[in-house]
């Protein structure tokens, strides 16, 4: 148990949970860049393609309530990059600032590093003073900036590049 929830694989159950999450921030927030919500049964494909693919996809949850989930996936296609991940995490915005991205993020950095892949990336749309400061205090470290890569809210969107040897 830390940050008052416990880490532990994504289930089927979860779902529904990880889709109010996902959805808020394709609604409300910069760190998703689409514009058309999600259903249940998109969640679901990208579950099991994830793990189809050898990825996790985890939650940090109190009881039955889901606090927030993260995971890692490929962070571009190639055999090349098969020892580099990019991974993502969200929570819940009524959970926020109690340890539970830590708590996720130190994870998920322990199944890379058990994994043996060599790299994690992030690619923070900005603004994310949050995101920023999360990867920082993890030993992120800034790779630079893409400005202008995305579109949402009627703004160009930049994304900040962090990474972290494993
Ligand atoms: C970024 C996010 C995941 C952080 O989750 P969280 O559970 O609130 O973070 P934690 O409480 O574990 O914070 C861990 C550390 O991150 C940093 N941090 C987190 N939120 C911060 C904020 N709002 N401002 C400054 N630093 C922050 C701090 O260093 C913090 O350590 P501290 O509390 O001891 O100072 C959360 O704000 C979120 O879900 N944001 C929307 C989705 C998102 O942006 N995801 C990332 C996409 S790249």
């Amino acid at each position: 148990m830390t940050g008052g929830c416990v880490v532990r694989d994504a289930e089927e159950a979860d779902l529904p949970q990880i889709l109010a999450i996902h959805n808020h921030h394709i609604a409300y927030g910069f760190a998703l860049w689409r514009y058309e919500t999600e259903t249940l049964a998109d969640r679901a494909a990208w579950l099991h393609d994830r793990r189809k693919n050898g990825y996790p996809v985890i939650v940090a949850a109190d009881g039955d309530e889901v606090l927030g989930y993260g995971g890692y996936g490929a962070f571009r296609f190639g055999a090349g990059y098969g020892r580099t991940v990019e991974n993502s995490i969200y929570v819940r915005e009524d959970r926020r600032r109690r340890g539970v991205a830590r708590a996720l993020m130190s994870d998920l950095i322990a199944r890379a590093q058990s994994e043996g892949r060599h790299v994690m990336v992030a690619g923070i749309g900005l603004p994310n003073d949050a995101s920023v400061a999360l990867h920082a205090a993890l030993g992120f470290v800034d790779c630079g900036l893409l400005r202008q890569i995305g579109w949402k809210f009627d703004r160009w969107l930049d994304l900040r590049l962090m990474q972290k040897m494993l």
